[in-house]
């Protein structure tokens, strides 16, 4: 590539080593394993005192220790103001609404939305309004989509999880100026399964994206309606996508991160789900199925449902981000880190009627661990330095929910018996073809001269680092070191599998499911897989494509501070 020193690539992204970063971020980032904690301005005091009391603890938001637990909750569901609102559900029209898009063009409009910053993308078709439309379409479908940009700002959509020729990829080297449109136009390849579209531009995605311009893909296929069919599953009734959405309610719709949150990402002070705060759902005592994204920017997620006596209530795992498992998946919890998705079905049989389930993200450990000194022993590949620079001054002065901290994100009402519905089928989708192991190609996560990197470099929109040949299959390595944070590693444009985790850290430990280090979520087709500190993941990419001519892609963190400060580098597939 003709380059020198790969540390010193230049750049758009937003550079943490400049000398406001170093004065500005605090010590208390140098202390591996410690949840940064936030500071609390007086005016946002009732208002945290607020949610701490509906939190239930006082490790909710300040001061985590790593490793504690929190006990049993008193039933918190009875708390005044929580869960007062009904979960939006989406339906045929409105926000979310399931909008039908192959088979006719679909324009979506990205504008502000309402008056207090927040923006959406909007369509109309057959008369009808949507805000961030579901688009539903067929697999193997074609698809037409019109992107008029009506923000002050370029922006341009990406579809994420869809195999995609880069031209319409909207990986953010095109964009689409104000006033301008760009046309779409592709078939969908994908089986079925949830996918997601957001905005792109280089620098500007955590901004559009926590604003609220993003929208659901479900794409479906034979394996989908079957097991509907056999489980009775209505979308809208008893199949509900959960969207989790970090938002600051005071000021709404502002993002203007610290350097603190472009470091370690951007935390709300509350979680939305559908858009809603701290909802309930009136449900009967029957099987649910959840498709949930986390659409926050940096948060990730230990899911669980208990019911308001503490106790744990199991489900199943039927899909991950690329559509449903060869087997559902007994579970308890799940991770599920940013642009991740998981399918899973809840059965509310077994609930006395006039009960409740909470949807939960349990209290862990989010290993925030940046480096303080030279990383110890094993705490770098061999043979490889670290950079230990660490910029050092306050922390930032933003209320918000750390990472890792306990949040109640949904109630569940059982309101009514139902007849009983049968499991589900024991296969859901015929078992993918194993591939072939080869050379591995190793993708080193970590922290240099203030920015977070892949192999010690940073997205260059000139440069090539990664050069796949046409038809390869590829094992890819990625490492991420011991003094770092979890990085959710997004690849555009192809599913993966997970060949194997090692050396995975204690919040993994209880989940893994077999003698290759995986967990349940590890079992299914992939787009996006967390690397957590000190862990190695192996990944398995069949790069075969039908598109003509050479492809670039692009492979990035979705913790998107990471993304947006340049944690990104591209791939070109012959
Ligand atoms: Cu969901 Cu490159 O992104
Ligand atoms: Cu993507
Ligand atoms: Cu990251």
């Amino acid at each position: 590539m003709g380059r020198g020193d790969p540390l010193n690539t230049p750049d758009q992204g937003i550079d943490l080593s400049s000398t406001t970063v170093s004065e500005t971020l605090g010590s208390r980032l140098s202390i591996p394993g410690i949840t940064v904690v936030m500071s609390i301005a007086s005016t946002g005091r009732r208002r945290l005192l607020r949610a701490l009391a509906v939190l239930g603890a006082g490790t909710a938001v300040t001061g985590f220790t790593p490793g504690a637990r929190k006990p049993a909750a008193p039933d918190l569901c009875a708390t005044p103001g929580a869960f007062d609102t009904p979960l939006h559900v989406p339906g045929g029209d409105g926000r979310m609404g399931r909008l039908a898009a192959d088979g006719r063009p679909v324009v979506l409009r990205a504008a502000p939305y309402g008056r207090d910053g927040a923006l959406a993308f909007a369509a109309r078709a057959d008369g009808r309004d949507y805000v961030d439309p579901t688009l539903v379409v067929g697999a193997g479908k074609r698809v037409e989509i019109r992107l008029e940009n009506r923000l002050g700002e370029p922006t341009v959509a990406h579809w994420h999880g869809l195999t995609m020729d880069t031209a319409n990829d909207g990986n953010g080297e095109a964009l689409v100026e104000p006033g301008n449109s760009f046309d779409y136009a592709f078939a969908v390849r994908n089986r079925a399964g949830l996918y997601w579209y957001h905005p792109h531009p280089h620098g500007a995605t955590a901004a559009q994206t926590c604003r609220g311009l993003f929208g659901l893909i479900a794409v479906e296929d034979d394996d989908e309606l079957t097991l509907r069919a056999a489980l009775s599953l209505v979308p809208g009734e008893t199949e509900i996508p959960l969207v989790l959405h970090d938002r600051r309610a005071n000021p709404p719709h502002r993002y203007s991160p610290s350097a603190e949150e472009l470091l370690l990402g951007w935390y709300g002070d509350e979680v939305l789900v559908n858009f809603t705060p701290r909802p309930y759902l009136e449900v009967t005592g029957r099987p649910y199925r959840f498709r949930v994204l986390n659409a926050g920017n940096a948060r990730n997620f230990r899911l669980a449902f208990r019911r308001d006596d503490g106790a744990p209530v199991p489900f199943l795992l039927l899909g991950t981000d690329g559509g449903l498992l060869e087997r559902a998946q007994p579970c308890t919890e799940v991770f599920l880190s940013p642009a991740e998705r998981i399918d899973v079905l809840v059965d509310f049989a077994g609930i006395a009627v006039g009960g409740y389930v909470l949807l939960e993200s349990r209290a862990f450990d989010p290993m925030h661990a940046l480096p303080a000194r030279p990383a110890e022993p094993g705490g770098a590949p061999a043979g490889e330095t670290h950079d230990m620079r660490i910029p050092a001054g306050p922390v930032g002065a933003s209320p918000h929910v750390a990472d890792g901290a306990p949040l109640q994100l949904l109630q569940f009402r059982i309101r009514a018996r139902a007849t009983a519905v049968p499991p589900p089928p024991a296969r859901l989708s015929a078992a993918a073809a194993p591939l072939p192991a080869t050379d591995e190609r190793p993708l080193r996560l970590g922290f240099a001269k203030g920015r977070w990197r892949i192999n010690d470099r940073v997205y260059d929109m000139t440069a090539v680092p990664i050069v796949v040949a046409r038809n390869a299959i590829e094992t890819w390595l990625i490492r991420n070191y011991h003094t770092s944070m979890p990085h959710a590693m997004h690849l555009h444009g192809f599913q993966f599998r997970v060949l194997e985790r090692e050396t995975s850290p204690d919040p993994l430990a209880s989940l893994v499911v077999d003698n290759r280090g995986r967990i349940a979520t590890d079992l299914g087709w992939k787009d996006t897989v967390l690397v957590w500190p000190g862990e190695s993941v192996k990944i398995a990419i069949d790069f075969r494509h039908p598109f003509a001519g050479e492809q670039t892609y692009l492979f990035h963190c979705h913790n998107l501070e990471h993304e947006d400060g340049g944690m990104m580098l591209r791939v070109k597939v012959g």
